[in-house]
């Protein structure tokens, strides 16, 4: 992620393919938002292929809507990508909206005391239950 004065560029999120599908892309995604809201930017942006509903559907449940086409953004075949981005994270109803997703996610992984700690312990949980 990158700050550009009161805006984070999200620039790459991406879960190895044997691990999609359990709740590890929006662990990153929601750290991200949490670091950015500490460094007090005020809006999140980032491009996203036209194709990639999965990646846009994880977004759209952050807030983040597209607000615009770059035309042949993706050099490898030439495809557009959304922009899409939130609106003031900071703003009380942004951050409630966040806060009601946070108890959503602490529900899904138990009761973890503090979220940045909760990729490790589900890693941790994951590698137990494979033994
Ligand atoms: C996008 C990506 C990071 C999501 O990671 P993930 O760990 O599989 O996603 P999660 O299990 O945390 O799912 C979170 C949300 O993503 C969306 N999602 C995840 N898998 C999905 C699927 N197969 N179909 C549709 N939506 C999906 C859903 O909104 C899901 O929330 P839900 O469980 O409440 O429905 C992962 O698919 C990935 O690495 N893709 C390749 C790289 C990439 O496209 N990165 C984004 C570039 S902009």
């Amino acid at each position: 992620m990158w700050l550009m004065v009161d805006e984070a560029h999200i620039t790459t999120i991406a879960v190895l393919n044997d691990w999609r599908g359990r709740g590890l892309g929006e662990l990153l995604l929601v750290s991200l938002i949490q670091q950015a809201t500490e460094v007090y930017a005020h809006r999140m942006t980032l491009e996203v292929r036209v194709s990639n509903e999965t990646a846009q559907k994880l977004y759209r449940k952050y807030g983040f809507a597209e607000e615009g086409v770059r035309p042949r953004y993706y050099s490898d075949n030439n495809e557009d990508a959304y922009i899409m981005s939130t609106k003031n994270i900071q703003d009380i109803s942004y951050q409630e909206a966040f806060t009601d997703r946070l108890e959503r996610l602490r529900s899904r992984f138990g009761s973890v005391p503090d979220l940045e700690v909760v990729a490790p312990v589900f890693a941790a949980q994951h590698a137990a239950r494979s033994q």
